[in-house]
């Protein structure tokens, strides 16, 4: 019979080096680049897993939060999940993962979101496909816009309490960007140890929109534009940025960067420029159903009550009935109720984003109820696509 698995923080400074090969062979990437890495996500928030003795498998914990109806749910990041290859299928990543929400269920969290290298293992664990990514990518060419109105500069340090203030304000109106932590911006100032430049928009002393660029070169004759990150919070401002972004053009081809399905800046264009676009799903977890429920803002001017029978094989305090209440943007959670929809956990986290309609949770098999009660289900939910720009 095999001994139970030892899942907790980083004992000392070997076991996190170790842990560093395992990720290093699991995700191709070079040992010493995990090191900042590890830096930034800080040590404490590794979990590791080890039987008999050895280490088997791990992930980092990365608490921020994400924007949902207006408000910045707490959430924690999950990422670098890794096990060795000569211990893999044996339940080990499972462990962890229930050993995690646990944790974080215990521990005050609301939300959980991670990118999954494969859906079926984090199915298990309650997490569910909830947002989408997408790498665009276009020719500099295309984009046809020359409006200098805003003056541009380099950023300073200085500019960053308002680059921070312009990227909030922009996420706060969409659904599933996140409330960066120290970890997400310096992913975004730095870029596989690359050093992105950043760009301010300015009206007067305001900053109003601002652009993270990398360059990076395909060969001799060729490179890319990297964006990693640009917001706008004005017309005028969204205008200067994808301008700055043109001037690129006669020694860059293709401009690449993360956003939504469609992103609202490239309205600015005149025609419609060619896109590449790579979609990348993620997925949450809703930890802690009260909790996350009245977390998140909702549409003003709906008001809904909705009776829950939630459904979870995992943290079995989320298992029963809940009554929402939705009114003035605001939700309240109880126990109780008349539990007329059915849903599970899984689903529910699709819904909570706004990636599935009610009618398509019950295609999918995931929810269930008297029509009635599944067309109430509707608005609280409505909003923009999911998304989210920031890898992690
Ligand atoms: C994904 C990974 C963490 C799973 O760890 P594990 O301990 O083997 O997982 P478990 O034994 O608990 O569960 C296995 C489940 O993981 C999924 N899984 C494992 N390997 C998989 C693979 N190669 N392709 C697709 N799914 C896979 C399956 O759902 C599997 O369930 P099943 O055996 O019932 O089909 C491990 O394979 C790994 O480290 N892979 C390389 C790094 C990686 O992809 N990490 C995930 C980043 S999001």
């Amino acid at each position: 019979m095999s001994t139970p698995f030892d899942i907790g923080p980083p004992r000392d400074e070997r076991e996190l080096e170790q842990f560093g090969k395992i990720a290093s062979e699991a995700f191709v990437v070079a040992p010493e680049r995990f090191r900042p890495y590890f830096d930034a996500a800080g040590r404490g928030n590794f979990r590791f897993v080890r039987r008999d003795g050895a280490l088997v498998g791990g992930l980092a914990i990365l608490p921020k939060g994400q924007w949902f109806g207006g408000q910045a749910v707490p959430m924690a990041g999950i990422a670098v999940v890794a096990v060795p290859p000569e211990h893999r299928a044996g339940g080990v990543a499972t462990e962890l993962l229930s050993a995690v929400l646990r944790e974080l269920y215990d521990g005050g969290c609301s939300l959980s979101t991670l990118y999954p290298a494969t859906v079926a293992l984090y199915r298990r664990a309650g997490y569910e496909l909830a947002g989408v990514s997408c790498e665009v990518t276009l020719t500099a060419k295309s984009i046809d816009l020359r409006d200098r109105t805003l003056a541009v500069r380099a950023a300073t340090p200085d500019d960053e309490p308002q680059i921070r203030a312009v990227y909030r304000q922009a996420a706060a109106r969409t659904a599933g960007n996140l409330d960066r932590s120290e970890f997400n911006w310096w992913r975004v100032r730095e870029q596989r140890g690359e050093k992105t430049q950043a760009y301010v928009v300015c009206r007067g002393p305001t900053v109003e929109g601002y652009a993270y660029l990398l360059s990076q070169s395909v060969d001799m004759a060729h490179a890319n534009l990297r964006v990693l990150d640009m917001a706008a919070v004005t017309p005028e401002a969204a205008r200067r940025v994808l301008t700055l972004i043109a001037d690129y053009r006669t020694i860059r081809d293709q401009v690449i960067f993360r956003s939504g399905p469609f992103d609202p800046l490239l309205m600015h264009l005149a025609e419609v420029p060619a896109t590449a676009v790579g979609r990348t799903p993620w997925m949450t977890r809703i930890v802690h159903v009260p909790r996350a429920l009245a977390a998140r803002g909702y549409p003003a001017g709906v008001a809904a009550e909705l009776h829950l029978d939630v459904r979870d094989e995992v943290l079995a305090e989320n298992n029963g009935r809940w009554v929402l209440h939705v009114a003035d943007g605001h939700g309240e959670v109880h126990p109780g109720g008349r539990g007329t929809l059915a849903v599970h956990v899984r689903g529910l986290a699709a819904l909570y984003t706004g990636f599935l309609t009610p009618a398509e949770l019950v295609l999918a098999g995931l929810a269930s109820g008297p029509a009635p009660d599944l067309a109430a289900a509707a608005a609280p939910f409505a909003g923009p696509t999911p998304w989210m720009r920031d890898a992690f």
